[in-house]
């Protein structure tokens, strides 16, 4: 099987890394890619583009296309792929609104009674305002932008004046473009927050080890929201009991409310959820593996995921299993100084073979080049380094023994990630 994997980050290059171990798998080319997947050959490439992504899984006899990030599946790539009988593991455009759309999002949880935040869709910012003002959610109150912003578009407001400036930032100053000209406001949760992650079919869906992200820059979850500074998994708090509720109250509603409207769901299924004092809620879907949790949780995996993703994608995974371990894995971005503000780049990367040469660790690569024969920084998010032990005391203490032996200017790190595990 020839497999493409779409992006360019270290989530991609750790579903190349998992590939390019499989016997069923005889080539493996990632595009855009970066230093890390080089090795198996990068194409260049214009993810947002869904008619170059077909064009190259074409003119390179592509068996299985696999896309790392959300943007191409919201613009229609499945139904591309689909309408030339090419095969794509992920969900098509009507699918993805799940992801690239949280009013549709909310709407669809509403109708398919899977357990979320109480909400209000806005489509004015008078109707935002008034949502806004205390009576319905109390504060704090969430305010989310409709569309994709990268991260960005969502403000935990702690009272109204927040709460207010949210509204406008969105509906009137236009800060997240189309995307934030309708809003979602929705009541506050509490509790921690955990990622389960689901290969479907259409009709049934295997689950994968489950995580937990840091998504802010600093320690001690100050600072910033990021991509992603760090993850491990699995999440000790998914007991059988919440894991079992969760398929049940969340997954299943989600895969039986899109055959019911003839829209099988297909691909990667990501659910961010908290876990309140009620039981499960839904915070967020989105429709592919999260970054970094993949670079934890695919590692995880002894079962060949080519097959499986292949058996998806044409509908059927049948009779599928995937192996995994429950060694911990946790992994620690190393950013860029400034991150998630400005940052530099083309700075030159250090100690990548020191660190690749201990035991229990593994390098992927994210915002990286070649440069004249040198590797250089070129992103926010520059590499994921991921330990693996038979606790998270040990994976902790093999990931951060891997990072301190690379070196690049302003490197920006948080020394905390996994601790909340122990
Ligand atoms: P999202 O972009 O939807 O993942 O939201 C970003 C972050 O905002 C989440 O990871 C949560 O920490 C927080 N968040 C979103 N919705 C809620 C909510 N209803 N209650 C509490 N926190 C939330
Ligand atoms: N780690 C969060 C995300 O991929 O959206």
């Amino acid at each position: 099987m020839k497999i493409l994997v779409v992006g360019g980050g270290a989530r991609e290059h750790a579903l190349v890394w998992k590939f390019r171990q499989e016997p069923g798998v005889s080539r493996v080319i990632c595009a855009p890619g970066n230093a890390g997947t080089a090795a198996d050959s990068n194409r260049p490439l214009d993810v947002s583009d869904p008619r170059a992504i077909l064009a190259l899984a074409e003119e390179a006899s592509i068996d299985l296309t696999v896309v790392g990030p959300e943007v191409p599946l919201a613009q229609g790539v499945q139904d591309l792929f689909t309408a030339s009988g090419r095969l794509l593991f992920g969900p098509s455009r009507v699918a993805a609104q799940l992801e690239s759309s949280k009013a549709f999002a909310k709407q669809f949880m509403a109708a398919h009674r899977v357990p979320t935040a109480r909400f209000r869709v806005c489509d004015t910012a008078d109707e935002a305002l008034d949502a806004v003002s205390g009576d319905q959610f109390g504060f704090p109150v969430v305010v989310k932008a409709d569309g994709l912003a990268a991260g960005k578009g969502v403000t935990v407001a702690a009272d109204r004046a927040t709460a207010e400036q949210a509204v406008r930032d969105a509906m009137v100053e236009g800060r997240f473009g189309s995307a934030g000209h309708r809003v979602v406001v929705e009541e506050c949760l509490v509790g921690p927050e955990v990622s389960f992650f689901a290969i479907c079919d259409g009709q049934r869906a295997l689950a994968l080890p489950t995580a937990q992200d840091h998504k802010r820059a600093f320690d001690g979850d100050a600072g910033p929201n990021t991509g992603g500074m760090g993850a491990f998994a699995p999440s000790a708090l998914v007991t059988a009991e919440i894991d079992a509720r969760i398929r049940r109250e969340i997954v299943e509603p989600v895969l039986e409310g899109f055959a019911a409207q003839g829209d099988p769901y297909q691909g990667f299924l990501y659910v961010g959820l908290m876990l309140t004092e009620s039981g499960p809620r839904v915070i967020e879907f989105n429709v592919r593996l999260g970054d970094p949790e993949a670079q934890v949780v695919l590692p995880m995996l002894r079962g060949e995921l080519a097959p499986v993703l292949a058996a998806a994608a044409g509908g059927y995974l049948g009779h599928s299993q995937l192996a995994q371990t429950r060694d911990p894995h946790v992994g620690v971005v190393l950013a860029s100084g400034g991150y998630p503000g400005a940052y530099d780049t083309g700075l030159p990367i250090a100690g990548l073979a020191a660190a690749a040469a201990l035991d229990d660790v593994l390098i992927f690569h994210a915002g990286t080049a070649v440069r004249d024969d040198a590797i250089v920084t070129t992103g926010g998010r520059v590499l994921t380094v991921v330990g693996r032990g038979a606790d998270m005391t040990r994976a902790i203490e093999r990931a951060y023994a891997a990072e301190a032996r690379i070196t690049f200017a302003r490197k920006q790190v948080r020394t905390d990630i996994g601790r909340k595990a122990l």
